[in-house]
């Protein structure tokens, strides 16, 4: 089973806004069945995909040692994509860390075996915070695939190195977890983006993807809408990036793209 952890421990680059939209044109258009993990205290992920209200997150799954996972997840109104929602009860593991206490950084991969063993769902995607954190380590522990969202500009650039070396380490002890590649995001016509990119392509530690996801007011719209912006504005140049990414992401191209 595939899992994407969606990773770059800057914030504002567009990670939950890939996260979601990749998950909905996987469950909507590839009719895969979808677990999104939210793994960020913030919850912009869970807040975008189900109603305000009283969840078991996350927290407990880190937290409790063989927690039951149907207990934590919930249908969006998306068909196909069920979420594992996050509250800020996720900061209190960093505190729990400074105390002593180790969160479960296996709890993730275990709940990736369970899932496949149960053939409940096809795909799992992570939404990482912008650090990190015991959740994020248990995030790319678990994940097969690792997506970096990028924002191109010379700190994102720069600070790509020494993502990448982290997320190395990590591999180190899951060698089963790769870098599938870093996804240029918010991205404008103008000379300093492009060049930015030219230099991202030649230089990046990783793959970057042939698609860039185009800045899109309809992105900040949809945010307040409660839809991805793939359903919200489907023609909107971001949503088209979105759909073009799934599609190179998935190999329909001839690439090597991930089975999912
Ligand atoms: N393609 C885009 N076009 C315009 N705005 C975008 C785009 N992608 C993300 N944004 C906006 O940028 C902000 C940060 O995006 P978000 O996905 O929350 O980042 P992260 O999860 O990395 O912190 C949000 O306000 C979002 O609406
Ligand atoms: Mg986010």
């Amino acid at each position: 089973m595939k899992a994407f952890a969606i990773v770059n421990l800057k914030g504002g680059v567009g990670k939950t806004v890939t996260a979601v939209n990749l998950a909905a044109i996987l469950a909507t258009e590839y009719q895969r069945r979808v677990l999104l993990v939210d793994c960020d205290p913030q919850a912009n992920a869970t807040q975008s995909l189900l109603p305000p209200g009283e969840y078991n997150t996350l927290a407990g799954l880190l937290t409790i040692p063989d927690a039951y996972y149907d207990d934590l997840l919930y249908r969006s109104s998306i068909r196909g994509l069920d979420v594992l929602p996050a509250d800020d009860e996720l900061r209190n593991l960093d505190v729990d860390l400074l105390e002593g206490e180790r969160p479960r950084l296996t709890a993730l991969r275990d709940l990736r075996d369970a899932i496949a063993e149960d053939d409940a769902y096809d795909v799992l995607i992570l939404d990482c915070p912008p650090a990190l954190s015991p959740a994020c380590a248990a995030a790319i522990a678990a994940s097969t695939d690792v997506i970096i969202p990028i924002k191109v500009d010379a700190y994102s650039v720069r600070g790509m190195h020494e993502l990448t070396a982290q997320i190395d380490r990590l591999r180190r002890i899951y060698p089963d977890v790769h870098i599938a590649g870093c996804l240029p995001t918010v991205w404008y016509k103008s000379d300093t983006v492009e060049q930015g990119e030219a230099l991202l392509r030649q230089h990046a530690p990783c793959k970057v993807f042939r698609t860039h996801i185009r800045r899109s007011p309809k992105v900040d719209e949809s945010t307040w809408t409660g839809e991805p912006v793939v359903s919200w504005s489907p023609r909107s140049g971001a949503a088209q990036d979105y759909r073009a990414f799934a599609e190179e992401l998935l190999g329909k191209e001839g690439d090597h793209g991930a089975e999912v």
